[in-house]
């Protein structure tokens, strides 16, 4: 069956993320320390790193909710904020702060990821008819909850949910923005083997649409089998390359290894 069209040719740049020289902190405590890499613009990225090695911090910087202490990031070769406000960045973080017990389908969920798209809409409504407009949203958001399965339950209140289904309520979210990159901060948590394969089916089938990918997992198998780089991540750049390269065990010994900037206060007055 033919592939939807791609909808990110728009994304012209080699280069879909750049980042260089970043450093950031929490309340002066260094989290991130002078990092620089630059991924490719249609691949999928995953970035590997222990518990508080600043994943979350490096995608919330990217997503651009966090102002970084130094560095620069570019998006697509140009201005990340200019990017954003095109609705080119998606965003599925680690803790979805969604409220879920609020009122609200499955359905009017996925359709905020139109948002974006439907204030942009406002110049055209002087010359479509509004219904046609509407009807477009609605079926890239139709085609969104079929494509993770969820169409049979898109009435539902979404309190009313598993923890599998919720993910792929986000995930049908993050497909209705149609950005040319997206941020995945640990997609596969708490899933089962299933769930976890359609969600890396439909990631994958984007990645062949074009779509950059960077998602951050601790699921070494998958990333050996989907990922096309691997950035491995300890409050700097320890390497990027290819999975079978960087999920070396050598490479993950490096990664894992303490870094200076994770040694607490105890830590170093034991050592003096
Ligand atoms: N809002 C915050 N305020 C203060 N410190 C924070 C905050 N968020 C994260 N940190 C600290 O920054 C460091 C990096 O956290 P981050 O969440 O980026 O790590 P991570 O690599 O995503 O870890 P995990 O694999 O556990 O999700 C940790 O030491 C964490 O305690
Ligand atoms: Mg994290």
């Amino acid at each position: 069956m033919a592939a939807n069209p791609a909808p990110y040719q728009s994304a012209q740049a080699d280069s879909a993320v750049s980042v260089s020289g970043l450093t950031a902190a929490y309340d002066g405590a260094p989290v991130l320390d002078n990092v620089s890499f630059e991924l490719g613009a249609g691949q999928w990225h995953t970035v590997i790193g222990p518990n508080g090695s600043g994943k979350t911090t490096l995608l919330t910087i990217l997503a651009g909710s966090l102002t970084p202490v130094r560095g620069d990031v570019k998006l697509f070769g140009g201005d990340p904020e200019a990017c954003r406000r095109r609705s080119e960045v998606a965003y599925m973080p680690q803790h979805e702060n969604l409220e879920w017990d609020f009122p609200i389908s499955v359905w009017d969920t996925v359709m905020t990821g139109r948002y974006g798209h439907m204030r942009r809409d406002a110049l055209w409504r002087r010359f479509l008819p509004a219904r046609l407009s509407a009807d477009r949203h609605r079926e890239i958001c139709a085609r969104a909850l079929a494509e993770v399965r969820m169409d049979h339950l898109a009435r539902r209140p979404i309190g009313q949910l598993s923890g599998g289904q919720k993910k792929r309520v986000l995930l049908a979210r993050m497909l209705t923005q149609e950005a040319p990159l997206v941020l995945l901060d640990e997609p596969l948590v708490g899933l089962d083997k299933d769930s976890r394969r359609l969600i890396l089916d439909v990631l994958r089938r984007q990645r062949e649409r074009g779509q950059t990918i960077v998602m951050v997992t601790h699921d070494l198998v998958n990333t050996m089998k989907y990922a096309d780089q691997v950035l491995l991540l300890n409050r700097s750049v320890i390497d990027i390359g290819p999975p079978a390269e960087m999920l070396r065990d050598d490479m993950l010994t490096r990664t894992a290894a303490p870094n200076w900037l994770t040694q607490t206060p105890a830590a170093d007055e034991e050592d003096a």
